[in-house]
């Protein structure tokens, strides 16, 4: 597990499946995170998604809890990959939880996902994708370091027409650089907790 001031990333288990069934056929949900809103997935689907998930070394996919509301909000996915020689990471989340869209967690999720890839999981770099009308997700991005680089353009069609899908992406001295604020801003108070128990190990 790991935790992040209010937040937890835990792995999935089988019986957050039916959690997923619900966040996974919301129209609006699917339509921000995938831009695909009418991919339904049906219980037997989700099912062997997640005996892939099990398999697959590559792909880390994590329920996020919040502590404080003792409840899961969302997921987050970290694709490992190597470009060349470069580490590199790709992350996506949604928060399922829509009542929670806009009051600061994306932003606290965003930072989280690269803690684990910079300071856990040793990436170069990291990326995410999101469609054109997500304003929402680009801020997050941005709000964390991400800058949009290229566009796919006219890559997903949805409410009767075509949309771009934009990339984002960070590098890790980018990262380095405005990690502290970051912390900052998304920990608050608990950021000497986070440091003691992320960033350093008794004895060393
Ligand atoms: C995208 C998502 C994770 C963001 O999380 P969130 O908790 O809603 O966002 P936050 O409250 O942390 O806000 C993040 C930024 O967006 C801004 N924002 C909030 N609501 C907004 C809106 N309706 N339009 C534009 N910007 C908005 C905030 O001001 C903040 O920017 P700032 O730090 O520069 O002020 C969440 O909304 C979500 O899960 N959406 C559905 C699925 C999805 O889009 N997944 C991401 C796919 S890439």
């Amino acid at each position: 597990m790991f935790e992040f001031g209010d937040l937890r990333f835990r792995p999935v288990e089988r019986e957050d499946l039916k959690l997923l069934h619900e966040w996974e056929n919301d129209f609006e949900v699917i339509m921000y995170s995938r831009g695909k809103p009418i991919n339904f997935v049906s219980m037997g689907q989700l099912e062997k998604q997640y005996e892939e998930w099990m398999k697959d070394e590559k792909e880390i996919h994590l329920i996020i809890e919040r502590v404080d509301l003792k409840e899961a909000i969302g997921i987050a996915r970290i694709e490992k990959s190597d470009f060349g020689n470069v580490r590199n990471a790709e992350v996506g989340t949604y928060i399922g939880k829509k009542e929670l869209w806009g009051k600061g967690s994306g932003k606290q999720i965003t930072v989280a996902l690269l803690e684990i890839c910079f300071n856990q999981l040793n990436m170069e770099r990291c990326e995410a994708w999101s469609v054109e009308y997500n304003h929402r997700a680009h801020k997050a991005l941005e709000a964390c370091g991400f800058k949009k680089g290229g566009a796919m353009r006219q890559v997903e069609f949805v409410n009767g027409r075509k949309w771009d899908g934009f990339h984002f992406d960070i590098l890790r001295d980018e990262y380095l650089a405005i990690r502290m604020d970051l912390l900052k801003q998304v920990l608050g108070n608990r950021l000497e907790e986070y440091i003691k128990k992320h960033c350093t190990i008794a004895g060393h």
